[in-house]
């Protein structure tokens, strides 16, 4: 912990991708009230915002985009294995990716950095900043995934490992830095934010230890895994909705995602503080040296498991939803359609438009927001820190003045992401009032806020 030589951390190069805004008011939502996103920005992210680009990606919800078209293919498991020695160099910016996994296994929001003393990928978060994500780029339909890992620690600091679908559905692991022995779990369906599905399984500490942590998820239970030691069982038979007739399981394609965000800010509600072990100390000693709080993972890997048996398959390629009244697994297929997009100004409609000629401009159509990419680099080295400070500081806004929900990474973010309720993701789940003053459980999420602004 403290005796860590953090001098030998390397922060990588990274890209980062500052999105502006022309104007606040172009910020169109999607969610279950609102309803579906307009055509010209028809997808809707993971946080109820729509757009074009990146939101037609990773986390896109195909329920609320303008139809079926809008959101791109989804890339297919493929059983990997993924040791994050010397690795960040291979984690490509959220921001710039287009949807190629063949190329890239992860992408990452925020920052991250290489720790050569223990072989593994740090998850940072300095001072104020919003935390962050590493996301796979391929979906897992059912299947086993591990990861070796550290949390983060101390009060309103929470870590996350979860699978996380586009229509919502989600299997966490969550970590409360204020008590590093007992692990949270916790499940949703379709964005239900019912948080009386958590459990505990009690460890060792959580920040001091590595652990491999587990989630065998089958098609007809699930199981939480700790260091080879089933800790939690789920089974679909008991999550029965008698009023809806179906079953509350997860059981639609999702993405791995890990994350450290700021649950205990001091603009999170009360119930958010609460659950995340108070307001986070901004001036404790991580911040000082390494110069941020911190997350480790060593590695990841991922077995597929078969689709349901039944699943229309043409082609081995991608899933896609393909009813756009069933969003459970019997509304997914298999298609060999190409989740690969020319450029950022295109969606599931136009896919390869940007490939030919980049000023296919449809840009003005697809938003009013300039996509502007800079890269820093900055140096390893405890005192390197001030300038991941200046650098995440920089890259995510105004976090404070964010409504924050206890969403997860509200992510380069400013007033109107982290508001809806719609959104949820890596993480916890972390609990608000809402304004008619009924709590809701915010799942949350370890996204990152494809939302800006
Ligand atoms: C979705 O809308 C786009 C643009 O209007 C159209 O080209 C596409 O065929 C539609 N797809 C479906 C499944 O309706
Ligand atoms: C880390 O990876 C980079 C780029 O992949 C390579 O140039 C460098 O030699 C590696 N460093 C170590 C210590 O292996
Ligand atoms: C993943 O596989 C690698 C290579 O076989 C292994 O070294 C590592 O311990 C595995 N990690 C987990 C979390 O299972
Ligand atoms: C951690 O949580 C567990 C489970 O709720 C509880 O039994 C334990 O007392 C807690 N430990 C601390 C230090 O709060
Ligand atoms: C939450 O889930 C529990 C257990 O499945 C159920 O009894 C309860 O009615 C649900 N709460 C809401 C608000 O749906
Ligand atoms: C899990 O542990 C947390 C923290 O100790 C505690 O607040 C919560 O009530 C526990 N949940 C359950 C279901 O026991
Ligand atoms: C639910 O499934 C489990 C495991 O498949 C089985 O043992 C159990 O009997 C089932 N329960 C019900 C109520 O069907
Ligand atoms: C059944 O599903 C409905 C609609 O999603 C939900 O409002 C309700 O809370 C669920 N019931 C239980 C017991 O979880
Ligand atoms: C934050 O951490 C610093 C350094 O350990 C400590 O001096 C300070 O008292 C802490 N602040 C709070 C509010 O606990
Ligand atoms: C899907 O693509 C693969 C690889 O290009 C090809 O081998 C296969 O025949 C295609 N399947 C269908 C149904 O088109
Ligand atoms: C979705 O389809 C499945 C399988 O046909 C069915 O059991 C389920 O009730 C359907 N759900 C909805 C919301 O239509
Ligand atoms: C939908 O988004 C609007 C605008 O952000 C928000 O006011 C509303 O509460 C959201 N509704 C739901 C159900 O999330």
């Amino acid at each position: 912990m403290i005796g860590l030589k953090f001098s030998l951390l390397s922060i990588v190069s990274l890209l980062t991708v500052v999105i502006e805004a022309s104007s606040d008011d172009d910020t169109v939502y999607c969610n279950s009230t609102i309803g579906a996103c307009p055509d010209d920005k028809p997808c809707c992210s993971q946080y109820g915002v729509c757009g074009s680009g990146v939101y037609c990606l990773g986390g896109c919800n195909p329920r609320y985009s303008y139809n079926l078209s809008a959101c791109m293919p989804m890339p297919i498991c493929k059983d990997s294995q993924t040791v994050f020695n010397n690795y960040s160099s291979q984690v490509k910016n959220q921001y710039t990716y287009l949807g190629d996994a063949e190329a890239n296994d992860w992408i990452y929001e925020g920052t991250i950095a290489d720790y050569d003393d223990e072989n593994a990928l740090l998850l940072t978060m300095p001072q104020y900043s919003d935390g962050a994500v590493l996301s796979s780029t391929r979906y897992m339909w059912y299947g086993k995934v591990s990861a070796r890992m550290k949390s983060s620690h101390l009060g309103g600091v929470v870590t996350a490992f979860i699978m996380f679908s586009s229509v919502q559905d989600e299997i966490d692991y969550e970590f409360i830095g204020d008590n590093l022995t007992n692990v949270q779990t916790n499940y949703y369906f379709e964005g239900d934010l019912n948080w009386t599905h958590s459990s505990n399984i009690s460890t060792s500490d959580t920040f001091d230890n590595y652990h491999v942590y587990e989630i065998d998820w089958k098609e007809d239970h699930l199981d939480w895994i700790v260091d080879g030691k089933i800790g939690r069982t789920l089974y679909k038979n008991h999550t029965y909705n008698s009023s809806t007739g179906q079953y509350d399981y997860p059981q639609t394609p999702a993405r791995v995602q890990l994350s450290i965000w700021p649950g205990g800010l001091n603009t999170s509600s009360y119930w958010t503080k609460l659950w995340a072990g108070g307001e986070i100390n901004w001036t404790a000693p991580d911040i000082e040296d390494p110069g941020y709080y911190y997350a480790t993972v060593q590695s990841v890997n991922i077995t597929c498991y078969d689709p349901p048996s039944g699943t229309k398959q043409n082609g081995s390629r991608a899933y896609r939803y393909v009813n756009s009244k069933n969003f459970t697994q019997a509304g997914v297929a298999i298609t060999n359609d190409t989740t690969v997009m020319g450029s950022l100004d295109d969606s599931g409609f136009n896919p390869e438009n940007g490939k030919s000629s980049s000023s296919s401009s449809s840009s003005s159509s697809t938003s009013s927001r300039s996509f502007t990419t800079q890269s820093r680099a900055s140096k390893s080295s405890s005192k390197g820190s001030s300038e991941t400070s200046a650098q995440s500081g920089q890259t995510t806004g105004t976090s404070s003045s964010s409504q924050q929900t206890g969403f997860v990474q509200n992510m380069k973010s400013t007033s109107a992401s982290a508001g809806g309720s719609s959104s949820s993701s890596g993480g916890a789940g972390s609990l608000d009032i809402n304004a008619n003053g009924l709590m809701h459980a915010f799942v949350v999420i370890a996204g990152a806020v494809l939302a800006l602004v």
